[in-house]
């Protein structure tokens, strides 16, 4: 929970006031059609969980509410990766991360972000809405769990800043940004599908027009 203890300053203290679940290798089961909400502060703290949030976070919405958006942190997300998030929410950018939660139960669930964000009439943030829907779990073998899991060690061998020049350099070595990256390995994975189905593939054609058509 955090109290407000001085409102120019904004000094915020967290405080835990629930036990964090012990994670276990088990994934939720989920309906992975649906589209998990929330819609926090400014400062990430939750104001609102649809009831698919609930049902796979296994949380009450009393036990949500006024709670900061760590509550589902899952110790196995490199820090780094909420690093960048924040700073794109920060300039009023959306952000597609694929991020591992962590229900109450200890199990896990892979998810996609996109963010809607509103701000007043001065150009300020006052919230952020979140919508994740499910990855499928071949883009996390393959992909997203050897580079978490190579950004952690590095994390705790020698800090964030060590782990976010490696991303830079992954990432640089592939000319595009993680956004460009998640992208592409979410498509490669949708083609590859469509073609077992033997279907028509609709041409991609930009990053607005992929994240929209994944999100609808
Ligand atoms: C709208 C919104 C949604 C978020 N959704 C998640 C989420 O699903 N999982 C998560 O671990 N962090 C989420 N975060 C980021 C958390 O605020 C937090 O930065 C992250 O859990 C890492 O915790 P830490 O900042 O205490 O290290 C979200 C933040 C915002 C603003």
């Amino acid at each position: 929970m955090y109290f407000a203890i001085d409102n120019e300053l904004k000094i915020y203290f967290k405080m835990e006031v629930f036990e964090r679940p012990v994670p276990i290798d088990k994934e939720v089961s989920w309906d992975k059609t649906k589209t998990i909400m929330s819609k926090t502060d400014r400062f990430g703290t939750i104001e609102y969980a649809n009831e698919v949030f609930i049902d796979v976070s296994g949380y009450e919405d009393y036990e949500l509410m006024s709670q900061p958006h760590n509550i589902i942190r899952h110790p196995d997300m490199p820090k780094v990766i909420f690093k960048v998030l924040w700073d794109n929410l920060k300039k009023g950018e959306n952000y597609h991360a694929i991020v591992k939660n962590l229900a109450k139960s200890g199990r896990y669930y892979w998810v996609i972000t996109d963010f809607d964000i509103s701000k007043d009439e001065k150009g300020n943030i006052v919230n952020y809405f979140a919508r994740r829907k499910a990855v499928p779990q071949e883009v996390i073998t393959k992909h997203i769990e050897p580079l978490y899991k190579r950004l952690l060690q590095i994390e705790n061998a020698s800090g964030m800043e060590a782990s976010e020049k490696y991303l830079v350099g992954y990432l640089e070595e592939q000319n595009k940004t993680y956004v460009d990256f998640i992208m592409e390995i979410m498509n490669e994975h949708e083609k590859a599908m469509a073609q077992q189905n033997a279907a028509n593939v609709t041409k991609v054609e930009d990053k607005k027009g992929f994240f929209s058509k994944f999100f609808n």
